[in-house]
């Protein structure tokens, strides 16, 4: 298998933790983990195996300054990428409980910019493994990505990450 890299937003919270915990389940040696706020689209060129992580921060869009300055940048920046010939996964942080109507929404928001260019997405979830309403990380009928409550399902996190990586590394190149 080819590196992968992990490009994740924001730092210092859940998200990185879960970067870094998918991280260690790949094995250190096999990935590179980039944080998207000094990201370009040269770097993500440099991969064939890419994953996308981000939390939800605002009930319809992103409304914290950092979350959206972070990916708002690094999303034009992927306007540039070119996607043939790589393989995309997702990871999205989010509360079930708070936010049952936007749970992993920015999630969502990542993949659409990824389906509008024809990007492979692997590693879709079930829906029946979470409890939530609505959300537009739901696309065909499954998680477009791998959902995460590290606010009310922490105890969920270990196997759901074990679980993701052994099937992403069937599916990465
Ligand atoms: C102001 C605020 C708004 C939030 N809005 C959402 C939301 O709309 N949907 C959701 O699933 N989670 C929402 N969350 C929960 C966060 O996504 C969750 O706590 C996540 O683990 C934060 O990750 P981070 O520490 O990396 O930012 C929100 C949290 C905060 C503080």
């Amino acid at each position: 298998m080819n590196k992968v890299g992990i490009f994740y937003g924001p730092v210092g919270g859940s998200t990185e933790r879960v970067a870094k915990r998918i991280a260690k389940e790949f094995g250190e040696e096999n990935v590179e983990l980039i944080p998207v706020h000094d990201a370009t689209a040269a770097d993500v060129e440099r991969f064939q195996n890419i994953i996308f992580g981000c939390s939800t921060i605002g009930k319809a869009t992103w409304q914290a300054d950092a979350v959206k300055k972070d990916w708002n940048q690094f999303r034009s920046e992927l306007a540039n990428v070119k996607v043939e010939g790589k393989t995309f996964a997702l990871f999205g942080l989010g509360d079930h409980l708070t936010y049952p109507f936007h749970f992993v929404n920015a999630m969502g928001e990542v993949a659409t910019g990824l389906l509008e260019k024809n990007a492979k997405i692997v590693g879709r979830c079930s829906v029946k493994e979470y409890e939530f309403k609505e959300s537009i990380a739901v696309i065909d009928g499954e998680f477009i990505g791998l959902p995460i409550d590290e606010d009310f399902e922490a105890e969920k996190t270990e196997s759901r990450v074990k679980n993701w990586v052994v099937r992403l590394k069937n599916k990465f190149a």
